[in-house]
């Protein structure tokens, strides 16, 4: 149908597809790969971008698509747009909050419980034919209940983490640039404190704040030295939040005593130097990646697409302002 250009630059689920091929012309790369100048080429004269976090959306290309009307992000996030540039050309940016917070706090706990019980380093262990007997110390790792959580960012995610961690007795403390009110504090049971007061007391620290000039390492060498040698470092928010340097640093120096990163900076790069220790956790950025998560993100980007194209205003906006004037 019609002749508006959808193009969906990486594989989506059926579903998602479905959505869109009433709306419009659908152009789509099947495959994970797709270089910038193959987005450039297949993505010409396009009205409408689906995109996932590797594609990066800056002013040149919005320059090479002069017709499109909406970048729609499938991740919540959404540091791989040039927000203002899409902006100053109209053009609106959709993301997909909301479905993925159960599931990224849920994978907040994988991390935490795989990073102080040492669960991959003893699977290592096993597999490789090293376990001969049982030993009083083997692989004795960090308790996690009673102990002190502190999540950075209170928002949809970080209260999710709080929730599960009420489970485990822990105590919790948070920071976020805006107080919680009164009944989600009580609700939640956290207690909010300075930066200096929860990086000293924490035995896990959490991040789920946006990356932002404001966030972009966020922890980093002076973090390090206030926070506890056995504390865990957790990040499933965005890897430039921690000075990932600076991390290499501490692990080595013992300032802490081991991180559960589902983020990098320059991902999917990641550092040998990470990559060789055995007290950190590793995992490839899949935090909100359950079947079900991830295919009702890509629905909703696909729904964020039709509204669009219906002139309509679609559920999530990151740049309202195009909207206006
Ligand atoms: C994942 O990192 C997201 O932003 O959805």
């Amino acid at each position: 149908m019609g002749q508006i250009k959808i193009f969906v630059t990486r594989p989506l689920p059926e579903q998602a597809l479905a959505v869109l091929r009433d709306h419009g012309d659908l152009s789509y790369n099947p495959e994970p790969d797709l270089s910038r100048d193959d987005l450039l080429t297949r993505a010409k004269g396009a009205a409408a971008l689906v995109t996932i976090l590797d594609d990066r959306v800056d002013e040149p290309v919005l320059a090479a698509l002069p017709g499109l009307k909406v970048v729609s992000n499938v991740a919540v996030g959404f540091d791989n747009i040039d927000v203002g540039a899409a902006t100053a050309r109209r053009v609106i940016v959709t993301n997909t909050p909301g479905v993925l917070d159960d599931t990224t706090a849920d994978f907040t706990f994988a991390l935490i419980l795989a990073t102080a019980r040492r669960v991959v380093e003893a699977d290592g262990f096993l597999r490789s034919g090293q376990w001969t007997r049982w030993e009083l110390l083997s692989m004795a790792g960090m308790d996690i209940h009673s102990k002190t959580l502190g999540i950075v960012g209170l928002g949809r995610i970080g209260r999710g983490v709080a929730r599960r961690a009420k489970g485990f007795a822990m105590r919790l403390v948070y920071m976020d640039v805006a107080r919680a009110p009164e009944s989600v504090e009580q609700e939640l049971g956290v207690h909010h404190v300075s930066k200096e007061i929860l990086l000293r007391e924490s035995d896990f620290v959490t991040l789920h704040v946006p990356l932002g000039p404001a966030t972009r390492h966020y922890i980093s060498d002076g973090e390090f030295a206030q926070m506890k040698s056995s504390a865990i470092l957790i990040n499933a928010s965005r890897g430039p939040v921690v000075d990932q340097e600076a991390l290499i640093r501490a692990l080595d120096g013992q300032r802490i005593w081991g991180a559960g990163l589902d983020v990098f900076e320059g991902e999917p790069k990641v550092p040998v130097e990470l990559v060789h220790r055995k007290n950190v956790v590793l995992t490839p950025h899949m935090a909100s990646s359950s079947i079900a998560t991830r295919t009702r993100m890509a629905v909703i980007a696909a729904e964020n697409v039709v509204a669009v194209l219906r002139r309509e205003r679609p559920n999530h906006v990151v740049n309202p302002a195009v909207f206006e004037g």
